[in-house]
């Protein structure tokens, strides 16, 4: 088993990776000391695989199911969640436990932190997406109606466990979802220091990504600066899902979402070469410097180029990544340059045009 430091002072906890690291669960949760019944939150896709039934966290638990995809991340369901684990009698000196992808560890991580004001909480992520992201760094969340992840807190868990025996049961769109983030990581690997390829075994991989997570994070733990770069090649990605997501609507309705929408690595993987063509406009990065990053995000079996439905829609693009609250009030975008990858304010909206024709005229 691996095992990343993610360094916090009193909140500090250990991020284990390794084939068969569900095992490790019992021990994680002994070592809170307090915790005589456990809630595992979970979905029944994720309940319904084999490996699912090894899950042990050693003390008396019982298992809470949420339900699929972003409209389950609600606070319709946060308050069910409360509920059952009050009905369940889980105290304050008890612990929750996520076993799934990101909507899980949101849900159960946020449940955790304004339940009885706060209880631990141990997460075990069972998608690449979460287990490079989402599960680490205590960000916790659920949608409104009114936007995605618009509540939330900063709430660490005592310890993350990522199992890569749960990856073989995941879906070719999952994985790409967590390429997406792993080729992210890879610009964000500080210049002079060793990085990593798609070559790489995906054990090497998760580990240097949550490395690099847990430095950021340890560096800014509530999102005032340096986490931004977390959000490497998101303006653009989230612009190109909004675009997506309500032509999808206009054609086929709410009930047919899901099918044939872009992947959010998918969308992340054009928004970094976006992000570098954006750099190499205003003079921060080199031709060699954007032919790499078509080079690396290649390399991790992803697309570079603008999804078809996006072509000739520039303006429609620009205006949502204004609304982008990561991009912030004027427009901030997370760019490449000689220190590496750092927010960047007053981008001019000129070169954020030009971008993206020069995006779309890309062979
Ligand atoms: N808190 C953060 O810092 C942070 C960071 C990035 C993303 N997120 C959030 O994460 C969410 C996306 O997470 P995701 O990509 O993991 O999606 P997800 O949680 O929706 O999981 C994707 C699908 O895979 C299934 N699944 C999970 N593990 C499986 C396994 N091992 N085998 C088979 N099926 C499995 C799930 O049931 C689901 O159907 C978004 O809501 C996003 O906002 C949070
Ligand atoms: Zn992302």
């Amino acid at each position: 088993m691996r095992k990343v430091e993610v360094p916090l002072g009193q909140r500090s906890y250990q991020v284990t990776i390794g084939q068969d690291a569900r095992f490790e669960l019992a021990d994680t949760v002994a070592s809170i000391g307090s915790v005589s019944r456990v809630g595992i939150v979970t979905q029944d896709i994720v309940a319904s695989t084999e490996w699912f039934a090894s899950i042990d966290p050693g003390v008396r638990f019982e298992i809470f199911t949420v339900g699929e995809g972003e409209p389950a991340k609600s606070l319709a369901t946060v308050e069910d969640l409360c509920r059952k684990f009050a009905s369940y009698g889980l105290g304050r000196h008890d612990a929750v436990v996520a076993v799934g992808g990101g909507v899980v560890t949101d849900l159960a991580g946020f449940s955790a932190s304004i339940y009885l004001r706060g209880v631990a909480y141990v997460n075990i992520a069972t998608t690449l997406l979460a287990q490079v992201d989402a599960a680490v760094g205590g960000k916790t969340g659920a949608n409104l109606p009114e936007g995605k992840n618009l509540v939330g807190t900063f709430w660490q868990p005592k310890g993350v466990i990522c199992d890569l025996a749960t990856l073989e049961t995941l879906s070719a769109r999952e994985w790409a979802c967590g390429r997406g983030e792993i080729a992210k990581y890879a610009f964000l690997v500080p210049r002079g220091t060793e990085t990593f390829s798609a070559g790489t075994s995906i054990e090497d991989q998760v580990v240097r990504c949550v490395e690099i997570k847990a430095d950021v994070v340890s560096g800014d733990e509530r999102e005032s600066e340096r986490r931004m770069v977390l959000n490497y090649g998101h303006t653009l990605a989230h612009a190109l899902e909004a675009l997506d997501l309500a032509r999808h609507f206009e054609t086929r309705g709410a009930g047919n979402l899901g099918q044939g929408i872009l992947a959010h690595g998918e969308a992340v993987a054009v928004g970094l070469i976006f992000a570098a063509i954006l750099a190499r406009r205003m003079g921060r990065i080199d031709d060699g410097r954007v032919d790499w990053h078509r080079r690396v995000v290649s390399e991790f079996g992803l697309s570079t180029e603008l999804p078809s439905f996006a072509r000739g829609k520039g303006e429609e693009l620009v205006e949502y990544m204004r609304r982008d609250k990561k991009a912030n009030h004027d427009l901030t975008f997370v760019l490449d340059g000689p220190r590496g990858v750092e927010p960047v304010r007053g981008v001019d909206i000129k070169d954020v045009f030009e971008s993206i024709e020069e995006l779309e005229s890309l062979p």
